[in-house]
């Protein structure tokens, strides 16, 4: 599929296991984004997933049945209203990190509600603590799955939702309620998206950062010398813009092992293709994802073997950290399991979970005192100071969401 236009803002679609999430992000971009066989075999959703659509208002057909993702629906033609983005993130309780990763590149957020479950379930409370976490502040709600209930329920279910989040960042944020299965009322979604979630101002005079969220090696195999291409890496730009032939840095890099010490090497290459919304394009903007060809060894790129990484011109980009130390603002409570439990305080020598960016590392804690917190890294990040970082505890065997730290 092909789009007028590049990409312009980046929503995600969040919420507890099953509640229709990649199921409403087909019914919007008509893309199935389960891809990946374990994630067919198992019904759920386990790497983040990227679709694209564009909206359009249909000529002389009355809101909301004149927002489409379709615009051969229109009878009489349609303007395009812009296009966006979804990054479809799992909702399963041991993914948790990859949701985080994925709300690094989200300007805001559906967050999906099945009407025919009691309402919060756990993993709908951690990732609305997730996004108040990573700063996204956009949110609509979806009630789901409303093909399922009657009316009774449906209208207690909304109630259950509006006392979930009072006093929450999602306190004023609509509900709107769908079938996501059945196609049913995503006109009125589309309509919500296009009045809550604006797309983000654009500076260009900031340098280009981009979150790499995976990399490949798009060759096939047995592709002869002569014919293979560079390394691809794939991810959201969150500001400045990239130009077909820019030089570009990836930190932390790679790292090499000398003796029993590992050493990382920032990776220098150049851009030569750039790909969003299944198009090439010169110059590309923040929204979506985009596809950076590159002329690196695919070695280096295939299997997300970038991921987490930071990509931008040379020189440019925040500094490597290995160690660091952060003001701590913990939860009162774990909210990710059935059980809620009062979150204990941060030790010496506990691992924990860090999410900077669209990095997921563990870190061991070297001095653990009040609210400050040094920690040494077990993949470096690429971070600034004053930058948001969630952290997560293992917790029957699970990493939960505890709190997040301001880097110092
Ligand atoms: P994870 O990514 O694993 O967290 O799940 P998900 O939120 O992406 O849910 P998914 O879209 O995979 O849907 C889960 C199940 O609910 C599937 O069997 C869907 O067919 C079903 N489902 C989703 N939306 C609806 C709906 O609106 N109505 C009905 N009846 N079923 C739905
Ligand atoms: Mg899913
Ligand atoms: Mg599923």
């Amino acid at each position: 599929m092909s789009l007028p236009k590049q990409p312009e803002v980046n929503i995600g679609m969040v919420g507890h296991v099953d509640h229709g999430k990649t199921t409403l992000t087909k019914a919007i971009t008509g893309k199935w984004t389960d891809t990946h066989s374990e994630e067919m075999r198992r019904g759920i959703t386990i790497k983040l997933g990227y679709a694209d659509a564009a909206f359009y208002k249909c000529k002389d057909v009355e809101p909301p049945s004149c927002y489409v993702s379709n615009p051969s629906k229109c009878p009489n033609g349609a303007d395009l209203l812009r296009v966006v983005s979804f990054v479809d993130a799992p909702g399963h309780e041991t993914l948790m990190a990859t949701m985080l990763s994925g709300a690094a590149i989200m300007n805001g957020a559906l967050l999906v509600i099945a009407a025919n479950q009691k309402c919060p379930q756990p993993q709908t409370k951690e990732h609305l603590m997730a996004l108040d976490i990573v700063g996204v502040k956009k949110i609509i709600i979806v009630q789901n799955k409303i093909d399922l209930v009657d009316d009774d329920r449906a209208r207690e279910n909304y109630r259950e939702i509006k006392e979930f989040v009072k006093g929450t960042v999602a306190e004023d944020a609509p509900i709107i309620p769908v079938s996501a299965h059945h196609d049913a009322n995503i006109d009125v979604l589309i309509e919500a998206i296009e009045q809550h979630i604006p797309t983000p101002k654009f500076d260009p005079s900031k340098p280009p950062r981009l979150y790499i969220a995976r990399s490949f090696d798009v060759n096939k195999p047995g592709t002869r010398p002569k014919d293979l291409v560079g390394g691809v890496i794939g991810g959201s730009l969150i500001q400045g813009k990239f130009k077909v032939g820019d030089e570009i840095e990836i930190l932390p890099g790679f790292y090499i092992l000398k003796g029993n010490k590992v050493e990382w090497e920032p990776i220098h290459t150049e851009i030569v293709s750039l790909m969003s919304g299944g198009k090439y394009w010169d110059e590309i903007k923040p929204g979506g994802l985009v596809g950076i060809g590159t002329k690196l060894d695919p070695a280096i790129t295939k299997n997300d073997g970038l991921i987490g990484r930071m990509a931008g011109k040379p020189g440019t980009l925040p500094p490597v950290l290995t160690n660091i130390t952060m003001d701590v603002h913990l939860l009162e409570r774990v909210v990710g399991s059935r059980e809620e439990r009062k979150v204990e305080k941060i030790k010496t020598n506990e691992l924990l979970m860090l999410n900077i960016g669209t990095l997921a590392t563990v870190g061991i804690v070297t001095s653990g005192r009040d609210d400050t917190v040094e920690l040494k890294l077990k993949y470096p990040a690429v971070a600034e100071k004053g930058q948001r970082v969630a952290i997560g505890r293992r917790i029957e065997n699970r990493w939960r969401l505890i709190g997040y730290g301001i880097i110092k």
